[in-house]
């Protein structure tokens, strides 16, 4: 079956630093791929690539088994198909949570005002945001703010999702209603590509954990393998840093 993404042989550099080294994965339908490793891993810059936001230097991207190495059709395909969310939320100040979902819509998506609204109503509803419609951005909690920045990227029915790191700006004890919204898209088989430093969540959440080290993926596989009985030594050191408390994926 085609893959929702497939990367293959991907290598990006800045300069000379080559920060992914002959990346390959696949995200098939319903999966959850997530991603852990070290600051500098190359994490973000990998998702960065799926969404050519960063050129990637060599080796492919398909989307739906279309190849994106190239032309603007492909930058729109990706446009379309691709969400993404960041670690620090990005809602516009000056807009209520209601105009920051439908704005993508409308413009991008010729979405009529009506429809638009209620759509962001509906996923506003159903992730338990409906009171916070009419409010500004800064009247929200973190946690809020973020489930928000989720909901603005599901406005756009996306077929895949990549989320960077998206619990890190918060407070630990928002942490959770964040992470209950990926689990319930996960459950409802949205394909997910994800960065992450919670590794119970990634235990839970995850179809496959790919740990990366130095832009190249040191071991990958089912959570209960990868997570709890890792095959490589710098999986495991890695883990054991992790349950030590001095991790710093960021
Ligand atoms: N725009 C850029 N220009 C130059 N170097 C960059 C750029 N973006 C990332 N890098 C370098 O690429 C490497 C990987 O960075 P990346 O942000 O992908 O790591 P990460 O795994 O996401 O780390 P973290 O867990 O801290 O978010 C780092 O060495 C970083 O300095
Ligand atoms: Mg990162």
């Amino acid at each position: 079956m085609t893959a929702v993404l497939e990367l293959n042989n991907l290598t990006k550099s800045f300069g000379d630093n080559l920060v992914l080294d002959g990346v390959s994965l696949r995200v098939e339908a319903h999966e959850v791929v997530c991603l852990i490793g070290a600051s500098g891993s190359g994490k973000s810059t990998l998702l960065r690539c799926c969404n050519l936001l960063e050129p990637a230097t060599s080796g492919t991207i398909s989307l739906f088994g279309v190849d994106l190495g190239g032309d603007e059709v492909r930058g729109e395909l990706v446009r379309r198909e691709v969400g993404i969310v960041f670690q620090s939320f990005n809602l516009f100040p000056h807009r209520t949570v209601l105009d920051n979902i439908t704005m993508g819509p409308r413009r991008a998506l010729k979405v009529s005002k009506h429809a638009a609204e209620r759509k962001a109503l509906e996923l506003l509803e159903r992730f338990g945001l409906a009171e916070k419609a009419n409010d500004f951005p800064d009247r929200l909690s973190g946690g809020q703010q973020q489930r928000v920045a989720i909901l603005r990227a599901l406005a756009m029915d996306p077929r895949l999702l990549l989320l960077d790191e998206i619990t890190s700006a918060l407070d630990p004890a928002l942490v959770a209603e964040v992470l209950d919204l990926v689990r319930e898209l996960a459950a409802s088989g949205m394909p997910m590509l994800l960065a992450t430093h919670e590794i119970e969540f990634a235990r839970d959440v995850a179809t496959t954990v790919v740990f990366l080290e130095a832009g190249r993926i040191v071991e990958s596989g089912p959570p209960r393998e990868v997570l709890v009985a890792p095959r490589d030594p710098r999986t495991a050191a890695f883990l054991r840093r992790y349950l030590a408390g001095d991790e710093t994926s960021g």
